[in-house]
C-alpha cells in the first residue's frame, strides 16, 4: 500500500530533528548574532563623520535586531508556538498561508511539534525578517564570512581540481564516461562541506579529494550513475537545444565543484557553447547557513579570477564569467526555494517555476535539503521507490546528489544490509546517494 507517512518532527527524540532544534539551531543563531555584533558596529561606532543622532539611531537599530534573535532563540528552546512572518516582502503572504494550513491540520504548532522541515525553514526566514525590518542592516548576511571561508580554506584543492579538469588539453583522448563519473562524484562529495551540519565549523578539503574517489565509492548507498550516464550520453544525439537546470545547494567549495561538473559537460560535448543553456537556481535570502545566493556566486568568480598566481583557476573563473555575460549560463532566483513547501506542492504554489523546470532536459538537485524537499521529509521506509516518495513531482528527468545528513532516505535496495552501517549513518554526512529518475 502507498499510505503517505508522517513527517519527521522534533518531538521524536530518536530523530535528528530533536537534536537539531534543541542544540544545532540555537548554536547557529548564536553564531549569526555574533557575526552581526562583530560587524555591524563598525559601520557607526568609529565613524567621526556620523552625526550623533544617526549614530544613536543605528545603535538602537542594531540592538533591536539582537533582541529579536534572542527572543527567537528563547521561543525555540522553550518550544513556543510558531509565529507568522511580518514585513512587505512578496513571500510573506505565502509563508503565512503555509503556517495557517499547518495550523488547520494540527493544533498548537510549536517548534518541536511542527514538521521539522517547516520549523527549520521558518528559522532562516525569521532571521531574514530581522534584518529586512531593520533600517540600516537590511542586506546583512550573517553567514557571509563562513561561506567565503569555505572556499578560501579549500582553495588548494580547488586549484588541483581546476588542473584536473583542464588536463585534457594535453591528453589526446579522454574516457568520456570516466570523466563524467569523476566530476559527478566530486560534485557529490562537495556537498559534504555544508556548514549547517557542523553548525558553522569549517571542514576544509584535503589534497586527496580527487584521488580518493574510488575509496569512497562504497559510501554511495544507492548509485544510479550508470543509468544517468546513458541518459546524458543520449542527449548528445539530441538535435534540439539542451537545457540543464541545477538546483544549487551550498556556496563556496561545493559550488565550485558544481561549476566544474558543468564545465566537464562541455569538455565531453554533452553541452556546446553555441546552443546549450545552463540555469542555476539559487536562494533569495541567506538559507541553511551555507546555501548559495546570487552574490555568493559572483563573489566566487571574482575571487578565483583574482588569484593570478593560480593561473588555471583564474582562467577558469574568467571563462565562467563570460558564460554568464553571454547568457550561456543564467542564475535564477525564486521565492519558492525559500518557502516551507516540499516539491510535491510546487505545481500548486509556483506553477511558473514548475513549467520552467519542465523545459529542461535534466535537473540536478544538490544536497540534503533538496532531498528532504523532494521526499517531503516524511518517514518513508528506506526501500520505498523514490518515484513514490516524490508524490507526483516530476517536471523532468532528474538526478539527486546528496550526502546524507538527515533521517529521510528512500530508494535503497533490499540487498543492502543497513545493520552493517555505523549507527549514525544518516547524520554523519559520510554516506551518500546518486539517484536518477527518468521522466517519460
Ligand atoms: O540536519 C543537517 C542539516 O542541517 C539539515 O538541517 C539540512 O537538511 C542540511 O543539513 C543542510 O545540508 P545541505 O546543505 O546539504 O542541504
Ligand atoms: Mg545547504
Amino acid at each position: 500500500s502507498t499510505q503517505t507517512p508522517e513527517p519527521y518532527r522534533g518531538n521524536n527524540q530518536q530523530c535528528f530533528a530533536y537534536i537539531t532544534i534543541k542544540e544545532r539551531l540555537p548554536t547557529i543563531l548564536v553564531k549569526a548574532m555574533d557575526c552581526f555584533l562583530r560587524n555591524a558596529p563598525r559601520l557607526f561606532k568609529h565613524n567621526p563623520h556620523l552625526p550623533n543622532e544617526q549614530r544613536e539611531a543605528m545603535e538602537s537599530d542594531c540592538k533591536a535586531v539582537i533582541a529579536k534573535f534572542s527572543q527567537l532563540r528563547y521561543e525555540m528552546m522553550t518550544d513556543k508556538e510558531l509565529k507568522c512572518i511580518s514585513g512587505e516582502c512578496n513571500d510573506v503572504l505565502l509563508w503565512n498561508r503555509a503556517l495557517l494550513e499547518l495550523q488547520e491540520k494540527q493544533n498548537n504548532v510549536t517548534w518541536f511539534s511542527s514538521p521539522w522541515l517547516f520549523a527549520e525553514c521558518l528559522m532562516y526566514r525569521k532571521i531574514s525578517e530581522f534584518f529586512k525590518s531593520s533600517i540600516h542592516f537590511s542586506s546583512f548576511d550573517p553567514f557571509e564570512e563562513q561561506k567565503k571561508e569555505a572556499l578560501i580554506s579549500s582553495i588548494r584543492t580547488a586549484h588541483l581540481l581546476a588542473e584536473f579538469l583542464c588536463r585534457h588539453k594535453c591528453e589526446a583522448e579522454i574516457d568520456e564516461k570516466q570523466e563524467f563519473l569523476s566530476f559527478l562524484q566530486l560534485s557529490l562529495w562537495g556537498n559534504k562541506c555544508d556548514l549547517s551540519l557542523s553548525s558553522g565549523e569549517q571542514r576544509p578539503q584535503d589534497d586527496n579529494f580527487i584521488t580518493d574517489l574510488l575509496k569512497y565509492k562504497s559510501f554511495i548507498l544507492c548509485d544510479n550513475s550508470d543509468r544517468l550516464w546513458d541518459f546524458v550520453h543520449s542527449l548528445k544525439s539530441n538535435s534540439k537545444r539542451i537545457i540543464i537546470d541545477i538546483i544549487l545547494d551550498n556556496a563556496g567549495f561545493e559550488l565550485f565543484t558544481d561549476l566544474c561538473f558543468v564545465e566537464m559537460l562541455y569538455v565531453i560535448d554533452v553541452l556546446n557553447i553555441e546552443t546549450s543553456l545552463v540555469r542555476f537556481h539559487v536562494k533569495k535570502i541567506p538559507w541553511f547557513v551555507s546555501d548559495a545566493l546570487k552574490k555568493d556566486f559572483y563573489w566566487l568568480l571574482e575571487y578565483i579570477i583574482n588569484l593570478t598566481d593560480l593561473e588555471t583557476l583564474s582562467k577558469l573563473g574568467s571563462k565562467w564569467k563570460n558564460y554568464l555575460s553571454e547568457g550561456l549560463w543564467v542564475i535564477l532566483e525564486e521565492d519558492f526555494w525559500t518557502l516551507p513547501y516540499d516539491y510535491s506542492e510546487m505545481q500548486r504554489i509556483a506553477p511558473k517555476l514548475y513549467s520552467t523546470l519542465q523545459e529542461a532536459n535534466l535537473l540536478i538537485f544538490k544536497g540534503d535539503l533538496n532531498y528532504r524537499k523532494l521526499t517531503g521529509d516524511l518517514q518513508w521506509d528506506n526501500f520505498t521507490h523514490l518515484k513514490t516518495a516524490l508524490r507526483g513531482f516530476l517536471p523532468s528527468s532528474f538526478c539527486a546528489l546528496r550526502t546524507i545528513k538527515a533521517d529521510v532516505v528512500v530508494g535503497l535496495s533490499d540487498k543492502l544490509s543497513l545493520n552493517d552501517l555505523p549507527s549514525n549513518w544518516k547524520t554523519s554526512g559520510e554516506y551518500a546517494l546518486i539517484q536518477f529518475v527518468e521522466c517519460n
